[in-house]
């Protein structure tokens, strides 16, 4: 029976791209003031992926030092949650169960439903735990976040894959019932399958969000939720920064609560360090806030935290955790900081250079150039097969 049993995130690690792009090289080729990108979205740089990097390098890459700490014996089953994809038929995630060695025995599949499909990974994984407590579910989320040059959505472009071993007795986050969901059928954000580049309608996109926060607490709350009292901190799916702001000044007006700006950063402003450095990392986001807040701050053990995850088109869910005590010992911190600090800046020549790369579609034989410097590279495409390596 679901609720014997707690289940949750026992580890989580991200990584992220080879390369950056600081907002402000980003100001000075199209004469933004800086304030608007560093103030007004409250973003310092993205992410820029190298010809040699994708989905499953960085999901490898993520998952990697999960697998280093705990081996693979309990893991059943990998969900590979992505909007990103990189086939239309194979699951990302069989090139990562490969690329991490991981046993035959596995079921792996991959998941979607824009930003919002990492949070259907982690319930489906805790429904198998609970099914049976003895099994681990490796959850991969990871995501290149593309819009059009000079489009308002660029600044808002970013990269990372976060990874999160599902089992039961978690370190660090017991993942509670119940959740409050939300679908509305809404064209704020899409990307058809001909385009590389997501479409949006931007202030759309912003009230749809808004929409659906507002939603899923209501039904939360109907399902016998805690009070919004309850919860030290709140991790929003960050598609910039200060839209976690946004979201949750617009919970605690329709609570009925005063919008103490003071009170708002409390509840947030430890969860946005990463993803202001990021960017946009679509379904691996609100799980980089939840590893900002648990790496930041001080001392979370027992404390309750809220995550709202979004996904345009729109499906939404928020959900509580209780952080374990003790999951200090297994935060992944300095492994963290070096994923950020680790990457190389790029001028905008360069990350134009690299936004407009795309492999000839004739099924020759395209290497690419080896740029990167991280665990697993993508060598190219041959005979339509992507080939991966591990260094
Ligand atoms: P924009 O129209 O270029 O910007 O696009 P703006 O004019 O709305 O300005 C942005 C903010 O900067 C405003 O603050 C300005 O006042 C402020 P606000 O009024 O909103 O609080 N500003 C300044 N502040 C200080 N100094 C200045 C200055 N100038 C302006 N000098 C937009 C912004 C976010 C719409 C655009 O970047 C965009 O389209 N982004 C992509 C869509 C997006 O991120 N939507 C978010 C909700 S949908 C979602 O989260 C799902 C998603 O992740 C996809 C998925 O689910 O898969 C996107």
């Amino acid at each position: 029976m679901a609720g014997e049993t707690a289940v949750g995130i026992h580890d989580l690690s991200f990584a992220t791209t080879e390369f950056v792009l600081p907002h402000t090289a980003l100001a000075d080729h199209n004469g933004t003031d800086i304030g608007k990108y560093h103030l007004g979205i409250g973003q310092r740089s993205m992410s820029v992926p190298g010809a040699d990097e994708d989905i499953v390098t960085m999901g490898a890459a993520a998952a990697a030092p999960i697998i280093a700490r705990h081996g693979f014996d309990r893991i059943r089953t990998v969900v590979l949650a992505t909007e990103s994809s990189i086939d239309q038929a194979k699951s990302a995630g069989v090139y990562v169960h490969s690329l991490l060695g991981l046993p035959s025995a596995t079921r792996v599949v991959e998941l979607k439903q824009a930003c919002y499909g990492a949070t259907a990974a982690l319930q489906f994984a805790i429904g198998l735990v609970h099914r049976d407590p003895a099994q681990q579910v490796l959850v991969v989320a990871s995501d290149i976040s593309k819009y059009d040059l000079e489009s308002p959505g660029e600044a808002t472009q970013g990269a990372a894959a976060a990874a999160m071993l599902v089992g039961s007795d978690p370190a660090l986050l017991r993942v509670e019932e119940p959740s409050g969901l939300f679908t509305a059928d809404v064209m704020d954000f899409w990307r058809p399958n001909y385009r590389d580049a997501a479409l949006v309608d931007g202030q759309e996109s912003i009230t749809a969000y808004l929409q659906a926060v507002e939603c899923t607490w209501k039904d939360y709350t109907e399902r016998g939720g805690r009070a919004l009292d309850a919860f030290s901190a709140f991790c929003y799916h960050q598609p910039f920064t200060k839209m976690a702001y946004k979201a949750h000044r617009g919970l605690l007006n329709s609570c009925g609560y005063d919008t103490d700006e003071a009170e708002i950063a409390r509840a947030i402003g430890r969860t946005t360090a990463y993803n202001a450095v990021l960017g946009n990392s679509y379904t691996a986001s609100v799980y980089l806030g939840l590893a900002s807040l648990l790496d930041g701050a001080d001392d979370l053990a027992g404390q309750c935290v809220g995550l709202l995850s979004y996904g345009s088109g729109s499906v939404a869910e928020f959900f509580a955790g209780t952080v374990v005590p003790g999951y200090r010992d297994h935060l992944r911190t300095a492994g963290h900081r070096e994923a950020i600090d680790r990457r190389k800046p790029v001028d905008y020549a360069r990350y134009r250079e690299l936004h407009e790369h795309s492999f000839p579609t004739d099924g020759g034989d395209h290497p690419t150039p080896s740029e990167t410097t991280g665990p697993f590279r993508l060598a190219g495409l041959r005979g339509h097969k992507r080939v991966y390596e591990e260094r």
